[in-house]
């Protein structure tokens, strides 16, 4: 038991969560890999995955930042996650318990769910998709998504994966740059009962660019849509023909061949397509699962995320299936159709561990304890928190009226682009509400100033990470220069490489991290990740708009909220319905969660004199705080 010394709020574990988890001492652990990072996952990697070869170089940092992991070593993430368990007892354990917000019910276990990825696999290779090719994945929260993402995987095909919350111009700009040959779609999705168009979206989007040849159709909501002869397939159709194959080959793999693309919001221009790998992803993502969760045999793990985001990838898809574990999908929406929708999940299928984002948490506790109330929730025995810092009322109230003040809070910092958890707690590391608290064993990071040096304890500073570790991204697909200057030139220096988070944290006297938030223009609207530049971009492809900024504003319930400011063109006349027509237009072309939450018009836009939108300065004017240096402001 750790000695009672840490400063503020702070949370111990009881006694036996510590001696039951499955790294009791994490000092110790932190240590063996601080003292050889590299024979730290070398071991890891040796003693839990199947490799159809050895690799014969751990990390090779020869090229850094193009980092490389396991060298030379032959695998594939799917053998992992399915092929290797159906040899063993676990070939009938249930790996996916899914309920559809309508409240239907289906369970796969490990063999039917590696029949079904196989019979997918086998369709996808019948129309001629091969090692290396794209194909674009965008459907709801339906067990096929996770069948899809693994039949690419099983064939070596990179799939990119977007979330079905995105609209007509995001999911075209995302099928357009990967040069998807294949897409997976659903007729729709139900979402508060209502139904997402998912297919309609689709067809306007491949009507922009029409480079797909094919798309694949999962029926699930029913209703009459369009299909295109000669490229659009029904899923149902496809399984009735001999193609459909259960048994497909699972493609060998370099550990260093990609995995997936996973489009995400950067600083400036279009979406990235953060790239990651067979092998290092693999050992990261099952690894930290297994560490910070503690997932155990007879466990229902609960990942409530979309699995079309990062989140959902890592800890829905592939990590608790490589484990071994059982896991939960809901499709719908928390609050449908009453507050206790999640509660009730919770208590039919016994879920052992939850893991959501505070938006999520604030939203519930809105309705009050009552409705958490009516379930029993002894089975939670840890929670989870992601996306965003989780205020500190958020995180009591979860640990109380959730947790019962038993089941500890994993608050988990980690992103698109670094795979897996990176900082978090571990069921024996004391919590303070609010801090993701310390670095994984192995991950060193800093928080610092301007000119890279280290700040003192609680002073904010932008926070880095200083060693690289298996599941990092390893490029931007197409883009490699990017990736080093995005993330690498900031701050490296004297040959050392330092990643940059593009956050801004603390370090507290204990060591503890508090991450403060962004501090590009990206903007994290209910734990959702959204980039000013494709909002922005929206609006002026409106034919009334002739320039926008948009910024986040600080919002109780979603973190932050979008307010957009619009020069009109010459003549139009901004009132209050052009102002909705806008949203709407957002709504319709990015994704309804890109919606500004207000829009207002003005007659100039503060820039640098090299044109740049300072959003610091409209941020500023928002929330009435000084306007700080404006010495490169453009005279209007
Ligand atoms: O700002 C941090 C915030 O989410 C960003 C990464 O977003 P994304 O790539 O969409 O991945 C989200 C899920 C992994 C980070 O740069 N963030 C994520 N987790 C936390 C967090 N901020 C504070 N505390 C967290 N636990």
């Amino acid at each position: 038991m750790a000695e009672r010394t840490l400063n503020g709020e702070v949370y111990y574990p009881a006694e036996d969560i510590v001696s039951n988890s499955n790294v009791p001492d994490r000092a110790a652990v932190t240590q063996a890999a601080e003292s050889d990072l590299a024979g730290f996952w070398n071991q890891i990697a040796e003693e839990n995955y199947e490799w159809f070869e050895p690799w014969h170089t751990t990390l090779d940092s020869s090229e850094a930042p193009f980092f490389k992991w396991f060298v030379g070593a032959k695998t594939n993430i799917v053998h992992n996650a399915l092929d290797r368990h159906i040899k063993t007892w676990r070939r009938n354990k249930v790996a996916l318990i899914w309920e559809g917000e309508p409240g239907d019910r289906r369970t796969l276990t490990y063999h039917q769910l590696h029949r079904q990825v196989g019979r997918m696999a086998s369709v996808l290779r019948a129309m001629g998709v091969r090692k290396g090719d794209r194909v674009t994945i965008y459907m709801g929260r339906v067990p096929e998504i996770v069948i899809a993402m693994l039949a690419c995987a099983k064939l070596g095909a990179i799939h990119s994966v977007v979330y079905g919350g995105f609209s007509v111009e995001a999911l075209h700009g995302r099928i357009e740059d990967s040069h998807s040959k294949v897409a997976i779609t659903c007729d729709g999705a139900w979402l508060r009962g209502n139904i997402v168009p998912l297919k309609d979206i689709m067809d306007e989007a491949l009507h922009r660019s029409p480079t797909v040849q094919n798309v694949i159709v999962v029926k699930r909501t029913g209703q009459e849509v369009h299909m295109e002869p000669g490229r659009d397939l029904w899923y149902h159709d496809l399984l009735n023909l001999p193609i459909a194959d259960p048994y497909c080959e699972t493609e060998v793999m370099d550990a260093e061949d990609p995995l997936f693309i996973l489009y995400t919001s950067g600083t400036t221009g279009r979406p990235k397509a953060i790239l990651h790998t067979h092998g290092g992803y693999m050992v990261g993502t099952s690894t930290t699962l297994r560490t910070v969760f503690d997932i155990k045999e007879d466990d229902v793990w609960w990942c409530a995320a979309d699995p079309g985001w990062i989140t959902g990838h890592s800890y829905i898809v592939y990590a608790p299936l490589i484990l071994g574990a059982t896991s939960l999908m809901y499709e719908g929406a928390p609050t449908h159709p009453f507050p206790d929708r999640w509660w009730k999940l919770v208590e039919e299928h016994g879920v052992t561990i939850l893991y959501t984002a505070p938006t999520a948490i604030r939203g519930l506790m809105r309705f009050g304890e009552s409705w958490p109330e009516r379930h029993d929730l002894s089975s939670l025995r840890l929670l989870g928190s992601v996306g965003e810092p989780i205020n500190p009322e958020a995180w009591r109230w979860y640990h109380r009226v959730i947790g019962k003040e038993r089941a500890p809070i994993m608050d988990t910092w980690w992103q698109t682009e670094t795979g897996n958890f990176m900082i978090t707690p571990m069921p024996e590391t004391p919590l303070k509400p609010g801090s993701a608290s310390l670095a994984f064993p192995g991950v060193k990071l800093d928080v610092v100033d301007e000119e890279g040096d280290p700040v003192p304890a609680n002073e904010e500073g932008y926070l880095v990470i200083t060693t690289p570790w298996p599941a990092m991204m390893r490029t931007l697909f197409g883009d490699p220069d990017r990736y080093v200057s995005t993330y690498w030139e900031r701050f490296s220096k004297d040959g050392e490489w330092i990643y940059m988070t593009g956050d801004s944290a603390k370090r507290d006297e204990d060591g503890y991290i508090w991450v403060i938030g962004r501090v590009d223009d990206v903007i994290k609207v209910s734990g959702y990740r959204l980039g000013t530049a494709e909002i922005e971009s929206a609006l002026v492809s409106h034919p009334t708009v002739a320039e926008a900024g948009v910024i986040g504003v600080p919002d109780e319930l979603k973190g932050n909220i979008i307010k957009a400011y619009c020069i009109l063109r010459q003549g139009i006349e901004p009132t209050a319905k052009l102002a909705d027509t806008l949203r709407e237009h957002v709504g319709y072309e990015v994704g309804p969660i890109a919606k500004p939450a207000t829009v207002e018009f003005v007659n100039s836009l503060p820039k640098t004199r090299s044109g740049k939108i300072m959003r610091r300065v409209l941020r500023a004017r928002a929330l009435g705080q000084d306007e700080g240096d404006l010495s490169t402001l453009q005279p209007d």
